[in-house]
This record gives C-alpha cells, sequence and structure tokens, in this order.
C-alpha cells in the first residue's frame, strides 16, 4: 500500500514570484490523505526514475495526457453570491443607483431559502467548472441563506469563505431590505460564525464565517465597532468595500473625516485575515496602514471599469508590499472567470499605463512603469489569494493544498493554437490564460478530491 492517497503526473504551471512562474515539466506529484502536497520531485530528482517505476500503474496514479497542464486552482476574493442571478444586466448605471434600483430588491428575495438554493447550488457549480476552487463570499443579511450557502460550498467541495452581509443603518438602507436593528445584526452575526464553525468541524476542503459589514456607509458606528470585536473574539476573517466610488468615499470623509481606511481600521477591522474590496482611492499613506496591518486588496478589474470608472495602480500597491489577490465582483463584474479578469488585469494596467488619447503629448497620458504583465496577473489569481487568505493554497508547492485545474490544450473543436509539438512551455502557459474556457478545464481538485469534471 502506498502512503500516499494520489500521485499525479505531468506539468505544471505555479507562481515562483509575482514576476516568474515555475514551469514544473514532467513532476511527480504526491498528495497525502489530507489532501496536501506531501512531495514533489521532478527529472532532475535523483529518485525519479525509481520513483516513476514505482508507482507508475497503480490505481492511485494519475498521469495527463499530452496537452494536458496543471494550474493552481484560482482564488477568487470577491463575489456577491445572491447577485449571480442579475449577472450580465444593468450595467450601465452609477453604482448607488444601480444598487437601489437592481441588487437591493434582488438580495432581499433570499429570504426564501428555495430560492436562495437554486441560485448559489448554480453558482458553486459554476465556478468550480471555471477554475476556481477558494471563494471569499458575500451573502445576504439572511442568517439562514448565508449558512446554506456555506452548506452548499461544502458540499460540492469548493473551500467557501462565507459572510453574513450586515447592513443596519434604517437612514442608509432600504425598508424591505436590512438588518431588523443593530443589536440583532451583531447577534446574527455571532450565531452565523457559530454554526459556520460547526459545520467547518467535518469539511476536509474547509469553510470559514467572514465578518461582513457591507461597506461603512450601510453600517451603524456601533455595528462597526461590534463587528471588529466579533472578529478578534473568534479570529475571523474580514471582507468589506474600501474606497470604491466618488460617493462611498465622500460619505466616509463627511462622516468621520477621515479616509475609509482609517475609518476601517479605527473599527478594528483591518489585519492578517482582512480582504478589502477595489481600495480605488487609498493613497500612499492608506496603501502603507494595509501593509502594515497586513490587509489584503481584492482587486476587482471589470467591476472597476464598469461602476468605478478606475483603474487602481496595482504595481504600486504591489511594490508596497500589500497582499493583493483577484475578485470578478458577481456582479458588478458580469463574468464568473478569473481568466477573464486576468486579461482585463493586464488590460487596465495598460491603459493607466499608456494612457487613452494618442492625441495628447506623451506625458500627459498615462502613468509610466504600471502595467502588469500576464505572469503577474496568474499570481494575483493564485499565489496572491491564497496569501490574502493567509491558507496554504493557490501553488503547486510542497505542504500547499491538492487544489488544482487540469487545463485540456486538446479539445476536438477547440484545441488552443498549438501547433507544433515542442512549443515553448512558457507561450503554452500564456495561450491557456488568453483562451481558456469552461471546455477546456477536464478537472477541478479541491483539497485532494475531486470535484468536478468536465462532462
Ligand atoms: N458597495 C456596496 N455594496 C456593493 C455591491 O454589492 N457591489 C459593489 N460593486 N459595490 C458595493
Ligand atoms: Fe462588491
Amino acid at each position: 500500500m502506498s502512503k500516499y492517497t494520489y500521485i499525479f503526473h505531468g506539468t505544471a504551471f505555479s507562481s515562483h514570484s509575482p514576476k516568474k512562474i515555475n514551469v514544473l515539466k514532467d513532476y511527480l506529484i504526491f498528495v497525502n490523505s489530507n489532501g496536501m502536497i506531501e512531495k514533489m520531485a521532478g527529472p532532475e530528482h535523483e529518485d525519479y526514475q525509481s520513483l516513476l517505476s514505482a508507482y507508475k500503474g497503480q490505481e492511485n496514479f494519475h498521469h495527463l495526457e499530452d496537452g494536458q497542464y496543471f494550474l493552481p486552482g484560482f482564488v477568487d476574493l470577491h463575489v456577491h453570491a445572491p447577485q449571480w442571478a442579475q449577472s450580465g444586466t444593468a450595467l450601465d448605471i452609477p453604482l448607488y443607483d444601480w444598487l437601489h434600483t437592481y441588487t437591493f430588491p434582488l438580495e432581499s428575495k433570499y429570504a426564501d431559502l428555495v430560492f436562495a438554493k437554486t441560485v448559489y447550488e448554480d453558482l458553486v457549480s459554476t465556478l468550480l467548472a471555471n477554475g476556481t476552487t477558494t471563494v471569499l463570499y458575500f451573502a445576504t443579511v439572511h442568517k439562514e441563506a448565508s449558512l446554506l450557502l456555506a452548506e452548499i460550498c461544502a458540499k460540492k467541495g469548493q473551500r467557501g469563505l462565507v459572510g453574513k452581509v450586515v447592513m443596519d443603518d434604517p437612514e442608509q438602507n432600504p425598508h424591505y431590505y436590512r438588518d431588523a436593528d443593530t443589536k440583532t445584526a451583531l447577534a446574527d452575526t455571532e450565531e452565523f460564525i457559530l454554526a459556520v464553525k460547526e459545520l467547518a468541524n467535518s469539511v476536509k476542503q474547509g469553510v470559514y464565517p467572514v465578518v461582513t459589514p457591507r461597506f461603512i456607509p450601510s453600517c451603524s458606528d456601533e455595528a462597526l465597532k461590534g463587528l471588529g470585536e466579533l472578529a478578534a473574539k473568534y479570529d475571523t476573517h474580514v471582507q468589506s468595500h474600501c474606497s470604491e466610488s466618488d460617493w462611498a468615499y465622500s460619505y466616509v470623509q463627511n462622516r468621520f473625516d477621515k479616509h475609509d481606511a482609517a475609518a476601517l481600521h479605527d473599527f478594528g477591522l483591518l489585519g492578517e485575515k482582512s480582504v478589502m474590496a477595489h481600495c480605488n482611492f487609498l493613497d500612499d499613506h492608506d496603501a502603507e496602514l494595509f501593509a502594515r496591518t497586513g490587509t489584503a486588496i481584492s482587486h476587482c478589474p471589470l467591476s472597476n471599469a464598469y461602476f468605478a470608472n478606475s483603474v487602481i495602480p496595482i504595481k504600486r500597491f504591489m511594490a508596497k508590499g500589500i497582499d493583493i489577490g483577484l475578485g470578478t465582483d458577481i456582479s458588478a463584474g458580469a463574468t464568473p472567470s478569473l481568466y477573464d479578469n486576468a486579461k482585463q488585469a493586464v488590460v487596465s494596467s495598460r491603459m493607466l499605463e499608456d494612457g487613452v488619447n494618442p492625441a495628447l503629448p506623451a506625458e500627459e497620458r498615462g502613468v509610466p512603469d504600471s502595467r502588469i504583465s500576464i505572469h503577474e496577473a496568474f499570481y494575483l489569481a493564485t499565489a496572491g489569494g491564497g496569501e490574502s487568505l493567509s491558507l496554504p493554497i493557490g501553488r503547486i508547492q510542497e505542504n500547499y493544498a491538492w487544489d488544482v485545474q487540469i487545463v485540456d490544450t486538446k479539445v476536438p473543436g477547440a484545441s488552443l493554437p498549438i501547433f507544433t509539438d515542442n512549443e515553448a512551455l512558457d507561450d503554452v502557459f500564456q495561450k491557456i490564460m488568453h483562451l481558456v474556457r469552461p471546455e477546456h478545464i477536464r478537472e477541478v481538485w479541491v483539497q485532494g478530491e475531486k470535484v468536478h469534471s468536465r462532462s
């Protein structure tokens, strides 16, 4: 009997650093019963041939066919699960109107658990089919439906970090969609945390409760303070929107006479396990606060283009040492694919660097040295996401979870444009990042369990 649960054999791509990928050609990867990568050996390893002959042909030996590759599963740091039901619609109105006209009415429907189940099951399956193995979710204000989302992640094998959303301020939130009052908001959050922790005891890949003030405008001071205390008491992750739109940013400035980042910090909401979406208005001082406290940024490039009219200076934030990952921001971002968002992160950064109007003099066009490469975008979608969540995920490396997508470049009728047998593997990687769709994602594994097979 092998001491390993699975032995995988094939070529893998994983981030070495933000700028560089590791191409692990023809590697043997040994996964233990906890779903962790226990050992890896490439052809240069002294025991490679003997290990290969020892395991080849065994039942738990998985060898990739020609044209197939292992990539780490993607980590999506910002999804509004209830908004999946409106994904692709209403992308052309300002954020504040969008929230009140479309989003809050939709989210209020998740008091209905039958509706919630239908949407959440479809969303979790869709994200897995797109190669996303870990997701940081906003649910709704409803405690029961939020717990249902955590249960669906648990059942489908996705690593879900789920927040019951807090919106307690009766001035700012509609009467039909808010917490009953501040006390209830905090009590429901605490019950939710305990219920998800209980559920987590029987979930191999992990499910996690997340303290989730929607954004500062939706919450009273008392709620924000209470949520900071709950996060500390239970050592949970925290998520919110920070400095997204002109409106939200100015609102916080008027209410507290300080920046969003400083206000969140004063309520105890920044820290190693905090992830803030957007961060469009972060100045250098705020960025240093993020770096110092270990707070991560969820970069949502598509959503920022549609709703914040913004490109964040991702390169500048990376240089400050802030943990950054990618978020789809369903449904302000209308795609469930982090491949799409990785591409957009590159495109947006190019727009920032090169400017949008070539008729302007060169020195007025853009911000020099802003561009990121597809390799850096891949880092954000994988290792950067793992670091943002302080979890051992997002890399194909020893002591990381076996969370992978097996990409098949040779699919009848939809093969990637690879026409020579000896194409450079870095070129293959770039083609994968630009051209893969769910039909190329053959299998998805989370914590050593197969959770999706292409039908
Ligand atoms: N700010 C507060 N709520 C939301 C939301 O649901 N989506 C986005 N993009 N921004 C928000
Ligand atoms: Fe959002």
